[in-house]
Parts: C-alpha cells; sequence; structure tokens
C-alpha cells in the first residue's frame, strides 16, 4: 500500500516531508527511524530551523560504515551529529558501532535493540541500485541486521565525500530488510534524475530481491514522495 506524491520542485517535497514528520511527532510518535546521505541534508535543515521538539524522542540510524572512527567527516555518527543532533537535541540517539571488535556480534545486538523502540516513523532514501540501508540487490526480504560488503556501484556514488574511492569502507552495517518493514510507517524521498530506475522498479515490475526497493510493497503504510 504505497501512497505517491509527486512535486515539481525540491522546495515543495522537502516541505512536506518535513510536515509528515511534524504529523507523526504531534500524534504521539516517539521512535524515528533515520538514514543519512544526499537526501536528507534538506530536510534535517529545516528540522534544526524549526521548533519541532524531539527531546522525548529516540532515533535509531539505518546504518554505520564499518572501520571508520566516529570523529570520521564521513562516518554516519558524524552526519547526524553535524546535520541534527547538535541542533535538535534526542533523548537518546542510536547507531550501530561500525568500530565493534566483533561487528557480527555487534549487528546482532543491534538487530534486538531496533525491535525493541518499535519504530513508528522510518525515513528512507534509495541507492541509485535500488539498495534501501545498505540491502544490495540480491538480499533477502527476510535478513536482519547485519554485516555487508558494499558494491562497487555504492562505493562509487558514495566516493564524492570522499577524497578517493580507495578512502570509502568496504564494509557496513545496516538494518536488514525485515528490520525496516518492522516500522510502523515508512517514508522514502526519492529525489533526482539517477533514482529514476529505482523508482521506476518500486512503481512498476515485479517485488523482486533484485531490487530491495520493491520490499517496500509487502508494507501496509508507505508514502513516497518523488520529484521524478
Ligand atoms: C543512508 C542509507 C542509504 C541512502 C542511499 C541514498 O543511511 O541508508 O540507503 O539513503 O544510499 O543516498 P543519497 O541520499 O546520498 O543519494
Amino acid at each position: 500500500n504505497i501512497k505517491l506524491e509527486r512535486f515539481n520542485d525540491q522546495e515543495a517535497l522537502y516541505n512536506r516531508a518535513f510536515e509528515i514528520i511534524g504529523q507523526h511527532l504531534n500524534a504521539g510518535a516517539k521512535s524515528f527511524g533515520l538514514a543519512t546521505g544526499g537526501t536528507m541534508v534538506p530536510l534535517y535543515s529545516r528540522i534544526c530551523q524549526s521548533d519541532l521538539d524531539f527531546s522525548q524522542c529516540t532515533s535509531v540510524n539505518l546504518d554505520e560504515y564499518v572501520g571508520l572512527p566516529r570523529q570520521h567527516d564521513e562516518s554516519y555518527y558524524a552526519f547526524m551529529q553535524n546535520n541534527l543532533f547538535q541542533t535538535k537535541p534526542f533523548k537518546e540517539t542510536n547507531l550501530p558501532n561500525g568500530e565493534a571488535q566483533n561487528v557480527e556480534e555487534e549487528a546482532s545486538q543491534y538487530e534486538q535493540l531496533v525491535q525493541s523502540k518499535n519504530v513508528d516513523l522510518q525515513l528512507l532514501g534509495v541507492g541509485e541500485n535500488g539498495h534501501i540501508g545498505f540491502n544490495e540487490p540480491g538480499t533477502p526480504f527476510t535478513s536482519e541486521t547485519h554485516v555487508v560488503q558494499l558494491t562497487p556501484s555504492t562505493r562509487e556514488a558514495n566516493a564524492r565525500f570522499f577524497d578517493s574511492i580507495d578512502e570509502v569502507p568496504e564494509k557496513a552495517i545496516t538494518l536488514g530488510i525485515s528490520t525496516i518493514l518492522r516500522a510502523k510507517c515508512i517514508l522514502l524521498l526519492a529525489v533526482g534524475e539517477k533514482k529514476r530506475a529505482a523508482l521506476d522498479a518500486l512503481l512498476s515490475g515485479e517485488i523482486t530481491e533484485k531490487f530491495p526497493i520493491t520490499s517496500l510493497r509487502t508494507h501496509s503504510n508507505v508514502i513516497v514522495l518523488t520529484d521524478l
């Protein structure tokens, strides 16, 4: 059950995304699933400029690179601090620890944590290849939080944030697809021409593990905002 809303300009799209988050907050949502990436920057900037109050809320982030120190500018920990948490404090924030000694164990502990948080609203971007979180094509829809080997295409797409592609980590910890689908409501933003193939797969075509985004068609409450 996908509610699609199309926008001519990104300004209107982000205003609507901001409005939806405010509505959930006002309706009593306490647990937010958060994403990183370029798509989220204008949304978090709107939230930072607003008077929305998350001080009674918990957040759980989708993913984190393995082996990148939290202090590194491109860690998702740093991204969240810089783009949201420093300006908008939450009662509790959570990200996978990509520096854990045993990342497999960290992934299974994070799975338990996310399950215990009962996410009310999950924010999602989408990769050019249809990934959600870092669930790359071929990931089973039954997957739980796990360690992934990033595909060359995802590392290339993210190289713009690093000095060179060699510096992009090769692994990440990500919520699994089944973990993401536990959220009561999912808000996905597909912004920019590069996301067209992923959006097309979501809206037409079969439900297939080749396009992780198509797993959203098995969820009962998904809102998609797009400028495509
Ligand atoms: C980020 C995440 C990824 C991104 C996706 C799109 O936490 O889980 O799935 O949402 O890679 O990235 P951008 O927004 O940079 O195009």
